[in-house]
């Protein structure tokens, strides 16, 4: 029995009704449906649509559907086409006739945007606390390393040293705009649809304004035709777990290559690798490839869902059934790699020789090049002329180290006695002055920042 049977006199074909039917997955949404039901049934009371007896018998009805619910998940299950009629047919089983007049006023289309609304609003939190939670684990990783040196890397080709903190913190910025991007679609969501009816509006004097702050909405939507299939909050939030997973994808593309035996700056945990059946060798990073490989899925669920949306005429089509299973998927999708992450990069350990070895040699030419800029060389020249002493370390397999007094002022009369010295990575994330930069007084306060960041908001749920 469907809410919509008596307008067809055959019952549906089985194939056919099974294609549409999404109890199967909006079950997720059973809270929201109820919260949302307890609300319009006390707005259907004030509007005196609903008796005092009949709101009381809802009331109690949805309540002891939710106690149910909440005990047992097994319970939310049956025959019905979605979650909608699920809550409907169990209320209507509870106290009969005064359940039928739940959906006085009220179109499932309006409901199902309320419901998923709600459930972004409940969700997104946790999203957020698991990206923190990486976020610290970041900034652990930066204090642990002290003033410990790495390369960095453009083209992905040695550029310049900088801290290990640095970079550490690096990763912690772009998804510390996630938490940020991602409070953006949740506020994308925090519109109350109800009132829109089916697509018209509704005929009944519902007090909209209150009804938003009682499930607390800090705004009612602007038009109900748009209301009806907005789900633009759907496609940000997918954005925004697109871009996390994104962001996710190159912290591990950095760890899956810097914990290799080529680079070896650090050193991932027995617990958080995996071996091979066969190399007794390997120790592998499957988590981490892992992480990046489901980044495709997450943008898939973003791209397919945007398509989804493109063809749409105005008003509410079937189609929108598809944002839900998109939703869960790129939550669950950016909730597991967080946590795998967090496991990652907290259990990684640093390698000091490694990284700070590899942060010597020509790595410096850029510093050489800006001692002789500031000393009054026009820096083109001064490019030009660092760039023909690393031709000729290159040739002979030196590096600036090696450079005696005599070879410096031979390669310009700019370079002083201190030339030899100016010349190590230690200087040269020193000589550094920006507060973005590898300064090492900058990295520190660039760690306190994010501490305090960090802090502001509830504490991080242990896991
Ligand atoms: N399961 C539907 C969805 O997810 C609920 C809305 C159904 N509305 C309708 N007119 N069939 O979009």
């Amino acid at each position: 029995m469907t809410l919509w049977s008596g307008r067809f006199d055959t019952a549906p074909d089985p194939a056919a009704f099974e294609f549409q039917v999404s109890f199967g997955f909006d079950r997720a949404l059973f809270e929201d449906d109820v919260t949302g039901s307890l609300a319009w049934a006390e707005a259907l009371g004030a509007a005196g649509v609903l008796s005092k007896q009949d709101g009381a018998a809802i009331r109690k009805g949805l309540e002891e559907i939710l106690e149910e619910g909440r005990r047992d998940a097994a319970f939310i299950a049956g025959p019905d086409e979605d979650v909608h009629s699920f809550i409907e047919r169990k209320l209507v089983e509870k106290i009969g006739e005064a359940g039928k007049r739940l959906h006085t006023g009220r179109s499932r289309n309006e409901q199902v945007s309320l419901d998923l609304r709600l459930y972004m609003r409940r969700r997104i939190p946790l999203l957020q606390d698991a990206l923190k939670r990486v976020v610290a684990a970041c900034a652990d990783q930066a204090e642990h390393a002290g003033d410990t040196l790495m390369p960095s890397y453009t083209h992905m080709r040695r550029a310049q040293p900088v801290l290990v903190a640095h970079f550490f913190l690096a990763h912690a910025s772009a998804l510390r705009r996630d938490v940020d991007r991602l409070e953006g679609a949740r506020q994308e969501a925090d519109a109350l649809p109800l009132g829109s009816g089916a697509i018209a509006g509704t005929s009944y004097p519902i007090d909209t304004a209150a009804l938003a702050t009682r499930l607390g909405f800090s705004r009612v939507v602007r038009n109900s035709i748009d209301a009806s299939s907005d789900r633009d909050f759907v496609a940000s939030f997918l954005f925004a777990t697109s871009l996390a997973m994104v962001h996710l994808s190159r912290v591990a593309e950095d760890l899956i290559i810097f914990t290799g035996e080529e680079h070896g700056y650090f050193e991932l945990s027995d617990a958080t690798a995996t071996g091979s059946s066969m190399m007794p060798q390997k120790k592998n990073p499957d988590a981490l490839e892992l992480a990046r490989g489901k980044s495709g899925r997450a943008i898939g669920r973003l791209a397919g869902w945007l398509v989804t949306m493109k063809g749409l005429p105005s008003g509410y089509n079937k189609d929108l059934q598809e944002d839900k299973e998109a939703v869960f998927d790129a939550e669950h999708t950016l909730a597991i790699s967080l946590s795998a992450a967090h496991a990652v990069i907290s259990r990684l350990s640093l390698n000091p020789e490694k990284a700070s070895r590899a942060a010597s040699g020509l790595l410096l030419a850029t510093d050489v090049a800006d001692y002789l800029a500031i000393r009054g060389m026009p820096f083109r020249q001064a490019h030009e002329i660092v760039g023909a002493m690393v031709r000729r370390l290159l040739a002979d397999g030196r590096d600036f180290g090696s450079l005696t007094l005599k070879e410096w002022k031979e390669a310009s009369d700019f370079f002083g006695d201190d030339a030899p010295q100016a010349a190590t990575p230690l200087e040269s994330v020193h000589a550094k002055r920006t507060p973005q930069s590898t300064n090492p007084d900058a990295v520190q306060a660039a760690l306190k920042e994010c501490r305090q960041w960090l802090n502001l908001k509830p504490q991080i749920p242990n896991p």
